[in-house]
């Protein structure tokens, strides 16, 4: 059997809250192979971002392990990179996109050469050529948020986490980044992890769909969504396929299965 890029482990996760425990995640387990889109959904306050910054390694939890490629997790893992919603918390303002693409790079010893070139790839990759020079606030939200991902991808990432990352754009705006992000997977071959409230988008992005449920949280189903790549904003999500997935995904989110 291969390894899985990630391995989840029974884990489990309890904050401390001035009365006891909260008791957030309960034996949550669940391997992504490499190279998978899977979406986590659930209810507000069900524990996914609690899930991300586990998978980053910003926490540690409680009960159960993380294993990275056979690597049991203890800091933030290598080729790991993150796209959080809020890209305006997220782009330093002071430093001009091609500043804030390199920023990560600074590891990676690259030459200043090389830095540039990889700066412009990933602006290319997001189809931002030519913005470079300019201050992310000069940029709308949507360009903004490609900023964000061509940083992310920048580093040449294995694996990209991503935490509601379209949810403070536009429907449109919302469409487009969606492909982009199927397309830096396939250009990439990155194995990606992404939180969404959106239930039709987890179904359009993911090979598989991991249903968090329940105070603690529990896996309540993992669906496998088995409509054929490449996908399109205008086939696929007029599949007789595409709306029973959802119909599916949407009662367990909402406790009605
Ligand atoms: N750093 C923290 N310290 C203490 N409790 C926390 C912390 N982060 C999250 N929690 C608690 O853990 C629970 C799950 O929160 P989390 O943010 O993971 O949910 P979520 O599924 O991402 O919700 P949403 O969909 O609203 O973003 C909540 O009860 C929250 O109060
Ligand atoms: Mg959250």
């Amino acid at each position: 059997m291969t390894t899985p890029a990630i391995s989840i482990r029974d884990v489990t996760m309890d904050y401390p809250t001035p009365d006891g425990v909260n008791h957030v995640l309960d034996g949550v387990s669940y391997d992504v192979a490499e190279g998978h889109f899977v979406s986590i959904v659930g209810p507000s306050g069900v524990g996914k971002t609690t899930l991300l910054r586990l998978l980053t390694g910003l926490a540690t939890p409680t009960g159960g392990e993380i294993q990275v490629r056979g690597q049991r997790l203890t800091s933030s893992p290598e080729g790991l990179a993150v796209v959080l919603q809020d890209y305006t918390r997220s782009l330093m303002p002071w430093l001009t996109v091609e500043k804030n693409i390199a920023l990560p790079l600074r590891n990676a010893k690259l030459s200043r050469t090389a830095t540039r070139e990889r700066v412009e790839e990933s602006l290319a990759e997001v189809g931002l050529t030519g913005t470079g020079r300019s201050y992310p606030w000069q940029l709308s939200g949507g360009m903004q948020q490609r900023v964000s991902i061509a940083r992310a991808i920048a580093v040449r990432p294995s694996i990209l986490v991503m935490d509601e990352p379209f949810a403070s754009v536009d429907a449109q705006t919302r469409f487009d980044l969606e492909d982009l992000v199927l397309k830096v997977r396939d250009d990439f071959g990155i194995t990606t992890l992404m939180v969404t409230h959106d239930i039709d988008e987890a179904v359009y992005l993911s090979d598989e769909i991991v249903v968090l449920y329940g105070k603690p949280a529990v896996v309540r189903d993992i669906v496998k969504i088995d409509i054929p790549f490449p996908r399109s904003q205008m086939t696929t999500r007029n599949d007789h396929r595409f709306a029973d997935l959802r119909t599916h995904v949407y009662g367990m989110v909402r406790g009605l299965e």
